[in-house]
């Protein structure tokens, strides 16, 4: 199954996929990462990319006469690399309607937060506001929504009461890095079936 993972930022989920890949192998595993695209320039994410020999793409906003031109765009780079499925690692824009017409259905997100609560860029810090006792990361499908897809999998991560943004932040990315190697290994060597809200992973 080949990934193409789109990130926006320091890209530990990103590297977490490329370590298990580089300890189980792509056979054991059923994947391997063949691009790595962004929406900007000069992130850990696509030096990470780099340090394996990946292929890398940038698709900034602001060098798109608009955000549909953007999004086209964004989907033309991906499909350049004919990925079986897209992994959005920390990708902190919205994927528009030229982008999952072609790749809906295999497009997987993950959240640090326990959707539907909390979506959006600010999860952690909505949580951690609100006062929540736990939280946690979900990978779901990507749909039209924002944070909306079908959910496959969750983990829970207890707040502490000297949690700050950043604290909690880091303690959900360790279960985060864990549940995206774990269901985007079980998604590429099982396969998988999305029934309404439903996510079949035989
Ligand atoms: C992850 O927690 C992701 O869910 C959120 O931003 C973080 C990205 O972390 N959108 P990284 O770039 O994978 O280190």
């Amino acid at each position: 199954v080949r990934l193409v993972v789109l990130v926006s930022g320091s890209g530990t989920n990103l590297q977490a996929l490329l370590d298990a890949i580089a300890a189980e192998g792509v056979a054991r595993y059923g994947a391997e990462v063949v691009a790595v695209g962004a929406d900007r320039d000069g992130i850990d994410g696509l030096v990470r990319a780099e340090r394996a020999g990946i292929p890398t793409f940038v698709c900034r906003v602001k060098d798109h006469t608009g955000r549909a031109e953007w999004d086209a765009a964004l989907a033309e780079a991906t499909a350049a690399h004919e990925p079986d499925l897209v992994v959005s690692a920390g990708f902190m824009k919205i994927l528009g309607q030229k982008f999952l017409a072609r790749f809906g259905g295999r497009c997987v997100n993950t959240h640090p937060a326990l959707l539907p609560s909390f979506p959006g860029a600010h999860g952690v810090r909505d949580a951690l506001a609100h006062g929540v006792k736990v939280t946690g990361c979900t990978v779901h499908f990507v749909d039209d929504g924002v944070d909306t897809g079908p959910i496959i999998a969750q983990g829970v991560v207890e707040v502490r009461d000297e949690d700050d943004e950043s604290a909690l932040h880091e303690r959900i990315k360790e279960v985060e890095r864990s549940l995206l190697v774990e269901v985007v290994g079980r998604l590429a060597r099982h396969g998988y079936r999305i029934e309404g809200r439903k996510v079949r992973i035989p």
